[in-house]
């Protein structure tokens, strides 16, 4: 085989050769695409592969994979196609909102997934992420983040023909799916793990094997522990003695992504989840995808290669799809990921750890900073704003900001696990520890959002809190993202402690099964999941009818009191009104003086509960409250 040579026109008809010409061209939608992103995907392709020896033949065998991907494409799907094209702001729109769940917790199948569409419609989802549904080990799957079949839906749950439907069913309800592309890793037990490991030709290289500790010592030295409780370093031993890259749990291990032909095969499983329906596609850890001696392995310079590959593939074959980054690291490193070209979508992090901790010290100062610096993002891409995930909290920020502010980075995350494990004297939190490590000192917090807030330990703030770490989510830019259940205030849930697969992950604390009982209270003031649904809803509806609350436009506002975070959601243009968004985190209530608010017209209204303000006697909180008020500049 030859190797791609530098110049890209050079070799495409090599290229086109060995994909079959007529697959290309056969289709002139598919042609239009492919001629405006092969250059990109040869680029990549060239500067993550272009020393091996079966490059080319890889970069053939993904044109015609998303050539035949594309023929398969159902109309229903060419057509969302063809509106996405038409309105490609569409995820920046005020109405986004999404939900998270467990398919088996939440509704017991995907068919009880579809039971509970009209529910989605109530609380105003747009956007729904199902948790991994793929088949995986018996016991300890990682809750399915350990996938045996990109191509199998778990039976216990459902049918990938189900899946496809219940995609349709959630788009004819203006909702859309996403769901897991678990590709930094698969399951012990997948096809092409066991075939490395019998040494099936072609499968040797899919995953990092090495005869001894010679490699796993040597890149052990720079990687970080990411499951401690499960395994020291990166590596697990298998039965013939030899070791294999797991960066998670031991039944997870890490593909090779310096073999072209794991890119290849990856790329055909992405595009077959794509034409089952899925809308945007939760891209999992993807700091990890790309290994080098000597580095921490995380974050590389390929990775974003990578990712970028991947968007070149499906912007041939499904362009519609959008990617939604799971980087859980640096804020430096988070943004990194975001573009139009690579993920357009990315959880947000810093926000959702500084929410809890200006919560936890009452001091919004730090959370103000990365709001005001850490916030703006390219062009055509969005947040997902989130009060907390399936996953535990890490504390993200960065330490050259903290200290800024006079916070010490290692001191200030020892307090805030003391904190939200309930170690700290008359903390209000009643969180759980999630994977310790005693040879660093680092530690992260499980637990739902009503525990976290103060509701378990009945604190009088519990609810508000809630309500407040939701009002920022919904406020700031981006999409809003609930874990469903929390908006009832769902408590932890212990019993995670007696199923043997469960009681090593602290994470199973703040995955409840469905909290049938707290949503019959949602209706009922005299509950907190009634305080918090009424709350919780009422902010969405004001959001969805707010314009400025579209997009990602934010400007800082200097409230002039340290528990009181500020920040303006601009209107069209500079003269127009704007949303000023003022939320108190401490336990007092605060005012804004009305020196500070001279630069706004007197008139103003609050949008949530639609009355009239007068800013010339200032803006008093309440102890968590916030508030959303529309004020015009003054000229
Ligand atoms: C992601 C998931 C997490 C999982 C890990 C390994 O970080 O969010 O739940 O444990 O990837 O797949
Ligand atoms: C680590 C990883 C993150 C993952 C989490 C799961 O923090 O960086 O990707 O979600 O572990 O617990």
């Amino acid at each position: 085989m030859s190797r791609l040579s530098a110049e890209w026109t050079a070799d495409i008809r090599d290229v086109l050769a060995h994909a079959g010409a007529d697959v290309v061209i056969g289709d002139p939608a598919f042609a239009t695409r492919f001629h405006a992103h092969f250059a990109t995907l040869h680029g990549l392709f060239r500067a993550l592969y272009g020393e091996r020896d079966d490059s080319l033949e890889q970069l053939a065998a993904v044109i015609a994979a998303a050539s035949t991907s594309w023929r398969a494409r159902p109309a229903r799907l060419k057509a969302l196609d063809d509106e996405r094209d038409a309105d490609p702001d569409w995820f920046e729109s005020s109405r986004m909102l999404g939900g998270v769940c467990y398919v088996d917790r939440y509704a017991g199948s995907l068919a009880g997934i579809r039971e509970k569409i009209p529910y989605f419609q109530e609380l105003g989802l747009t956007y729904l992420h199902l948790m991994p549904i793929f088949a995986s080990p018996e016991g300890n799957s990682d809750g399915g983040y350990a996938v045996s079949s990109y191509r199998r839906v778990d039976p216990r749950v459902g049918t990938m023909d189900e899946l496809a439907e219940l995609a349709a069913d959630l788009r004819e309800a203006g909702i859309s799916l996403v769901v897991d592309f678990i590709f930094n890793h698969t399951s012990n037990e997948h096809e092409w793990a066991r075939k490395a490991v019998a040494g099936v030709p072609g499968f040797e290289d899919f995953y990092l094997i090495f005869p001894d500790r010679t490699m796993p010592d040597a890149y052990e030295r720079t990687v970080r522990e990411i499951f401690p409780d499960d395994h020291p370093g990166a590596f697990v031993q298998l039965d013939d003695g030899r070791w294999v890259w797991a960066t998670f749990y031991h039944f997870q291990w890490d593909l090779n992504y310096a073999n072209p032909a794991v890119f290849r095969a990856m790329a055909g499983e992405m595009l077959f989840l794509a034409n089952q329906g899925v809308e945007v596609l939760r891209m999992d850890a993807v700091a990890f995808i790309w290994k080098r001696l000597g580095t921490p392995c995380e974050s590389l310079p390929e990775a974003h290669l990578l990712l970028r590959a991947f968007n070149a593939v499906l912007r041939m074959a499904a362009p519609s799809l959008l990617f939604k980054s799971e980087a859980i690291v640096h804020p430096d490193e988070v943004v990194a990921y975001i573009s139009p070209e690579e993920c357009q979508l990315s959880y947000n992090p810093l926000q959702m750890a500084l929410t809890w901790e200006a919560l936890a010290t009452r001091d919004a100062r730090l959370l103000q900073q990365a709001i005001e610096r850490r916030h703006a993002l390219p062009p055509g891409t969005a947040w997902v704003n989130y009060v907390r995930s399936h996953d535990d909290i890490g504390w993200t920020f960065a330490d050259e900001d903290a200290s800024e502010l006079g916070i010490h980075g290692y001191t200030h995350r020892r307090f805030l696990n003391d904190f939200f494990v309930g170690r700290f004297p008359g903390a209000f939190a009643r969180g759980v520890p999630f994977q310790e490590n005693p040879k660093t000192g680092d530690a992260r917090v499980a637990g739902t959002t009503a525990s976290l807030a103060g509701i378990e330990a009945d604190d009088e703030g519990g609810v508000e809190r809630v309500v407040l770490a939701h009002a920022i989510a919904l406020s700031t830019g981006g999409i809003p993202l609930i874990y469903l259940g929390d908006e009832v205030a769902q408590l932890n849930d212990y019993g995670y402690l007696t199923d043997p697969a469960m009681a090593d992950d602290s994470r199973w604390v703040h995955r409840p099964p469905h909290p049938t009982d707290r949503y019959r209270q949602r209706d009922d003031p005299a509950t907190a999941a009634g305080q918090v649904y009424a709350q919780l809803t009422a902010l969405i509806r004001a959001r969805r009818d707010t314009p400025e609350f579209a997009g990602n436009a934010l400007i800082g506002f200097d409230a002039r009191h340290a528990a009181v975070l500020a920040y303006q959601r601009p209107g069209t243009d500079a003269a127009s009104p704007r949303i000023l968004v003022l939320a108190n985190v401490g336990d007092h209530a605060a005012t804004v003086a009305p020196p500070t608010l001279s630069g706004f017209g007197p008139h103003a209204t609050d949008i949530v509960s639609g009355t009239a303000l007068d800013l010339s006697e200032g803006i008093t909180l309440a102890p968590h409250a916030c508030k959303w008020v529309r004020v015009t500049p003054v000229a």
